[in-house]
């Protein structure tokens, strides 16, 4: 019998299956240019962020009220004001990320020729593709939700986490990071699914859409192992998306295995 506990498991093996293509680009070693094509390339994805948050949130039904909430919560906060009658102020969390990337040494020049290559689009355009599919399962919601949790939140923190021990944090000494910091604390998982509770207080994004998203689950049987499946497959197809668009930056240069006897 299938449980919360399994999907927690699915969770840490998708996340280990990150890491590692994360750790194959050897990021803390590559020149500058490689970096910051990284950079500006995982930039597009971010420029998407909104539209996909957008997007699942037209397709959830009214029984996913909490997951809506947290939902248009999370993107009212990419773009921040002052005060209740808005003042426009304050910029929204992509020219928080332009910020980052100039104090990390890209110039205006660098920034605004970077243009998404043929796999960035690919990538973008699987998005799509997989919300549509996702909407299509037996609990669409869930799906939804889940798929949205891991991917725009959870797996979004141990990316910038990599990029920030192996580098960020290094090139930004005494130069502040308003961007990716601040994603990995807001972002980032502190509370397993099975143990999501309703207490949203000092909860992170991911945390927040947990607590939606556990409060949907039918409560025991078929129906359970059929709803904690469509979570695993969420997990999966986020996990994959991740993998396939950082498998664009893979070293071309590695050195061709000689197989033993052949010499
Ligand atoms: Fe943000």
């Amino acid at each position: 019998m299938m449980s919360l506990v399994n999907i927690d498991a699915a969770e840490h093996d998708a996340e280990t299956k990150l890491l590692t293509t994360l750790r194959a680009l050897n990021i803390a070693r590559l020149s500058r240019a490689d970096f910051h094509r990284i950079l500006l390339q995982r930039k597009e994805i971010s420029y998407e962020f909104t539209g996909i948050y957008d997007a699942i949130l037209s397709l959830l039904t009214k029984r996913a009220h909490s997951g809506v909430q947290a939902i248009r919560r999370i993107i009212r906060e990419e773009y921040l004001d002052t005060s209740a009658l808005p003042m426009g102020d304050m910029p929204s969390h992509r020219e928080d990320l332009k910020s980052d990337l100039i104090s990390l040494g890209i110039s205006e020049q660098e920034f605004t020729q970077s243009d998404a290559t043929a796999s960035t689009l690919t990538s973008m355009l699987t998005l799509r593709e997989a919300i549509k599919q996702l909407k299509r399962s037996a609990f669409p919601d869930i799906s939804l939700l889940a798929f949205l949790r891991f991917w725009g939140e959870v797996l979004t923190a141990v990316e910038y986490r990599h990029f920030w021990h192996s580098r960020i944090e290094s090139e930004l000494v005494g130069r502040p990071s308003i961007f990716y910091w601040s994603h990995i604390v807001h972002d980032e998982r502190k509370v397993k699914l099975s143990e999501a509770g309703s207490d949203t207080k000092n909860n992170t994004h991911s945390d927040e859409l947990a607590a939606a998203l556990v409060e949907l689950f039918p409560s025991r049987g078929e129906e359970r192992t059929e709803a904690l499946h469509c979570v695993e497959y969420a997990i999966r197809i986020a996990v994959k998306h991740k993998v396939d668009f950082y498998s664009q930056f893979r070293p071309m240069d590695s050195p061709p295995r000689i197989a033993r006897g052949m010499v």
